[in-house]
């Protein structure tokens, strides 16, 4: 079974270079999205602990089946730990034969980075200029890497309620040549954005945006909320909005549009890439893309990391499986 450490993955991103991954990435999303009916889809299943939650992701198709393993604590950076950690698997669905066990912090970061400039290329304005970074955590700058090969950027402005974050990431991106505005407030952050990321940690009901701080038709990207009782976005502002979610099932335990009543409208993504539906801010208005984090995406990371690490002779193979001639004889290992 080849397993595949952070190393690795360091190691991969390098000899594709990121832009080439984000865009491998953004493709195999498309085409596992496109591919929504042939997928064997669950709400995940979530365990909660008093200031998190741990949760397992599992999804298949008839090749191959995925789960990851994921947390969300966000008091753990005052202990030094990540507010999210993840693990997963990938297995081949006719003989459930593990392939890979892998790595998935950065992978998550990675898939949820492609999946929000995904999203926007089908439903932003393809001319927006200036991105809107709210919560400049672990995932910010992948955010930024992700949407600045779909558009031509021209700044980020960006906020967090912890000032050493907003130093890092300012550090963080000055290698990229983008204009960078680090603003007072979520009001300052937004003033002005064409496409907004909320990734904010806090396990309550927030308000990091609300209604009347949009004054124009905006792309948003509500990722930070996604579990029961911690949500991101006002509801006078989830309501105004046009909202496309990923599985409704599972959006409507966990993402923003918990605060909503059950017969509150929206559309599955899978709807728009499949030409069934017509979504985006041009022809809708603001559009919410009200973000928890779907299985089907880890498997899209999962499947492609697996096929390059194969291609570029990355990882290791690990006696996980037992190989044995006589496979009724199990005792023999002993
Ligand atoms: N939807 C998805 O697919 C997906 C994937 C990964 C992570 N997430 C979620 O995204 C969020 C961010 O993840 P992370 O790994 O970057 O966490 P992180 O803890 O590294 O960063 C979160 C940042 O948000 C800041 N913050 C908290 N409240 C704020 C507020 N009101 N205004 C501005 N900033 C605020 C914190 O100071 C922190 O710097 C988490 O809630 C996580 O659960 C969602």
């Amino acid at each position: 079974m080849l397993v595949l450490e952070i190393e690795d993955i360091k190691e991969l991103i390098q000899k594709v270079a990121y832009k080439d991954f984000f865009s491998k990435l953004i493709s195999t999303l498309e085409e596992d999205y496109k591919n929504w009916d042939d997928f064997d889809k669950s709400p995940r299943v979530a365990n909660h602990v008093k200031g998190g939650v741990i949760e397992l992701m599992p999804i298949s198709n008839a090749d191959m089946y995925s789960f990851k393993y994921v947390n969300g604590h966000p008091k753990n950076p005052d202990q030094g730990k990540f507010t999210v950690m993840a693990t997963g698997q990938l297995s081949l669905t006719q003989t459930g034969e593990p392939l890979m066990f892998s790595e998935m912090t950065l992978l998550t970061a990675f898939r949820t980075a492609a999946t929000s400039a995904m999203m926007a290329k089908h439903m932003a304005l393809k001319d927006s200029k200036v991105l809107a970074l709210i919560g400049t955590g672990a995932q910010s700058e992948f955010q930024y890497l992700a949407y600045s090969f779909i558009f031509d950027l021209e700044e980020v402005r960006f906020y967090d309620t912890d000032p050493k974050a907003m130093i890092k990431f300012e550090k963080n991106m000055k290698k990229f040549g983008i204009k960078l505005t680090p603003c007072k407030n979520s009001r300052d952050a937004v003033n002005g954005a064409d496409l907004i990321t909320t990734c904010t940690a806090d396990k309550k009901y927030q308000t990091v945006l609300t209604k009347d701080m949009i004054k124009k038709d905006v792309f948003i990207n509500a990722l930070g909320g996604d579990c029961p009782g911690k949500t991101e976005i006002e509801k006078e502002l989830v309501e105004s909005s046009t909202v496309v979610v990923e599985f409704l099932p599972q959006s409507k335990i966990e993402g923003e549009i918990q605060q909503m009543p059950d017969d509150f409208i929206c559309t599955e993504f899978h709807e728009i890439i499949k030409g069934e539906k017509s979504i985006n801010v041009s022809s809708h208005g603001t559009v919410l893309y009200d973000s928890v984090g779907f299985a089907l995406e880890d498997y899209s990371v999962l499947r492609l990391i697996y096929s390059l690490a194969k291609e570029n002779n990355v990882g290791k193979e690990m006696n996980l499986i037992p190989q044995l001639d006589d496979v009724k004889d199990l005792f023999s290992l002993l």
